[in-house]
């Protein structure tokens, strides 16, 4: 585990950190079987379902089932994330480990698949220096990933996204990061006012990823209005609404402009969770409180799988 110089150290971990729950091979026999009479991972989760996966995990893996079900307050309404150490998920094949993370991830809401374009729902976070592609996203590149919140760009982003380790970085890079959301509101409260947080309650322009678009060439960029702030939930991400406010066809009060600016110098300032997933591990986190990010990395066969909850 490695921690920035900002970060809390100890009893933070021990609040999120839960031992080791295995996925049984029974379990893996059972999804094998699945497997065998539909061609892909996600094609078994639309034939079989949440109802069929969880109560497969429920039967034949109730210690990691009852963990997860148990820890969910974590998510909610404690510390915002949970991790859960050695599941077994790296030590199975590519599709095993990609219709087990469907599984484990249905136990907290339905998985949602990517983007359209893309209907993939235990998505490969992996570098992939030979893509062609004119809009790689943060899980295909290795750069590090400004602290966000997943699926800013939609109308509804999930609640939940989970993280699952199949192999870390040989070096030690490519660390996961997340700040808690209610401190950046409260410590913005108290160094700015109430009126920023007001600001930041208005809607902003979110530029959606050309993946999204209808147009993957960007030749006609969409945006989607949505506050910073709402009830119970915050949605951030830089880039997409420094994109979309660089449109000439946009404008903004300079009062949310200062909000904004604001927003990001208290970001920048805050407690940073560092924590190195290890083989096997298991991130979950509340997408609706927490941001998240990732330090670069160099080795091309570190590999995740994520899973969005809704
Ligand atoms: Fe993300």
């Amino acid at each position: 585990m490695t921690y920035s110089k900002n970060t809390t150290k100890g009893p933070e971990v021990q609040a999120f950190e839960i031992g080791e729950h295995e996925i049984t091979l029974e379990t893996f026999e059972h999804f094998e079987q699945i497997l065998y009479k539909t061609n892909t991972p996600d094609e078994a989760y639309a034939k079989y379902g949440t109802k069929v996966l969880t109560d497969i995990l429920q039967k034949s893996s109730p210690n990691l089932t009852e963990t997860v079900i148990s820890n969910k307050n974590k998510l909610d309404t404690e510390c915002g994330l949970i991790v859960i150490k050695e599941t077994g998920i790296d030590k199975v094949s590519k599709e095993l480990a990609q219709l087990g993370s469907i599984a484990v991830s249905s136990l907290l809401g339905s998985p949602t698949p990517t983007t359209p374009r893309s209907p993939v729902i235990a998505w490969p976070i992996t570098y992939k220096p030979e893509s062609r592609s004119s809009h790689k996203t943060f899980s295909e590149t290795n750069s590090e990933a400004s602290f966000h919140t997943d699926s800013q760009y939609l109308d509804h982003p999930e609640k939940y996204f989970g993280l699952f380790c199949i192999k870390p970085d040989k070096f030690g890079d490519g660390i996961s990061q997340v700040v808690d959301g209610n401190s950046i509101i409260h410590n913005l409260s108290k160094s700015h006012g109430k009126s920023v947080i007001d600001e930041l309650r208005k809607k902003y322009p979110f530029k959606l990823p050309s993946i999204f678009t209808k147009d993957d060439q960007e030749l006609e960029p969409e945006v989607i209005w949505a506050p910073i702030l709402s009830n119970n939930q915050i949605r951030y991400r830089n880039d997409t609404l420094m994109g979309a406010l660089a449109l000439e066809s946009i404008t903004v009060p300079d009062t949310q402009l200062q909000a904004l600016q604001s927003f990001e110098e208290v970001l920048q300032k805050s407690d940073v969770i560092n924590y190195s997933l290890e083989a096997g591990d298991v991130m979950f986190v509340n997408n609706h409180r927490m941001l998240h990010g990732r330090t670069a990395f160099q080795d091309v066969n570190r590999l995740l799988y994520r899973v969005r909850m809704d």
